[in-house]
């Protein structure tokens, strides 16, 4: 266990700071673009064990990022569960009417994701980490009871808090098969895992509670059972100060843009680890701010066990020379 980020995941101070950063692999990069033409849906991408893992390898070649985080979606869920799901160009993920009575794991389908996890392990250098991901229970639900992304998001936020009973059942059915799907990726490979609950944001907070906190603590607990030497990080977005909460169960939590790492010091980090937070839109700016933003944050955690990474995804416009002054900014930090 020398990798640097499972060395700052154990809660070590690890100095240069290992950092990744979400949607590492993407549309920002000339050479996904010439891949993603040649392979038709966004699904199918995600399902060729090949394709997918020389995407994995894409950014780690270019940058040395200290991680790979396996190339795949959270909405594989949904598809497993028998749920129609399409990504539209353009527009996005459409996915087709929600039938909870109906929904069971289709056997197999997530197999190819496995596979990709243990090829893209065989060909990683041997200082990079391999992280598995899923989407959590409430992030997915969002999008399967949506239908897709929304602005508002207003069917499951009146299904959650007005019908709590009929939701919880699709909750439940969500932390099993999320379990299922983590552990499945660190029998394959996976040497951390990461939990993405992009829209936590969207709750008021006893909801937050309910509906990402103690689904989380179920899985962190069956994960705990299944794979006790695989660290989780937690990415609650939009939760404010309960991120706090989140350290007492997973290893690391993950920071949004709006947190403040100095805050995140005294909150989060005698705890668990802390990620993140640069804004993805200074990382598209580039230069001065983007360095002076970047060494805030890496002085702000400095004392404690950090894994330096944007405050959310990379954005398709971001010039690729950035992320590699981000980089030279990260390892030459003093
Ligand atoms: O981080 C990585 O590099 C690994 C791969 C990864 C993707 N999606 C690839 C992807 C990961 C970890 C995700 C997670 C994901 N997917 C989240 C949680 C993180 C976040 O950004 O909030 C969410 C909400 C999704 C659902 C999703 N997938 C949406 C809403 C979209 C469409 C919007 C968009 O950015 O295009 C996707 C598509 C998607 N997932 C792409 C990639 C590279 C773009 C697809 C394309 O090439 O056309």
């Amino acid at each position: 266990m020398d990798k640097p980020l499972l060395k700052a995941l154990a809660g070590e101070a690890v100095r240069p700071a290992p950092f990744w950063l979400m949607r590492q692999a993407g549309r920002y990069l000339p050479e996904y673009r010439r891949l993603r033409a040649t392979a038709g849906n966004f699904l199918d991408l995600c399902f060729s064990p090949p394709l997918a893992a020389e995407i994995t390898l894409q950014p780690v070649r270019r940058f040395g990022m200290d991680a790979a985080i396996l190339f795949s979606d959270i909405l594989t869920v949904p598809h497993a569960l028998g749920q129609e799901v399409r990504f539209v160009e353009g527009k996005g993920p459409v996915l087709g009417p929600l039938d909870l009575a109906a929904l069971q794991p289709v056997g197999g389908r997530l197999d190819p994701v496995y596979e990709t996890v243990g090829l893209v392990r065989a060909s990683l250098p041997a200082e990079t980490a391999l992280i598995g991901f899923a989407g959590a229970p409430w992030t997915v639900a969002a999008y399967m009871v949506e239908g897709g992304s929304s602005r508002d998001w207003p069917e499951v936020r009146r299904l959650a808090l007005g019908e709590p009973g009929r939701f919880a059942e699709l909750i439940d059915l969500l932390v099993e098969i999320t379990v299922d799907h983590l552990a499945a990726q660190a029998d394959a490979g996976a040497e951390a895992l990461q939990l993405f609950d992009s829209w936590a944001g969207l709750l008021p907070p006893a909801g937050i509670r309910r509906w990402c906190l103690e689904p989380a603590r179920r899985i962190a607990a069956a994960l705990c059972e299944r794979h006790p030497a695989v660290p989780l990080i937690l990415f609650p977005r939009g939760v404010g100060a309960l991120a706090a909460e989140f350290a007492g169960i997973g290893d690391c939590v993950g920071l949004d843009t709006a947190a403040d790492p100095a805050w995140a010091a005294a909150a989060v980090q005698g705890e668990a680890a802390v990620q993140g937070n640069l804004d993805p839109m200074l990382l598209v700016v580039g230069g001065a701010a983007m360095e002076r933003a970047a060494r805030e944050i890496l002085s702000a955690l400095r004392h404690g066990p950090h894994v330096f990474n944007l405050g959310h995804g990379v954005l398709p416009i971001t010039p690729p020379e950035h992320v590699a002054a981000l980089g030279r900014i990260v390892r030459e930090a003093p």
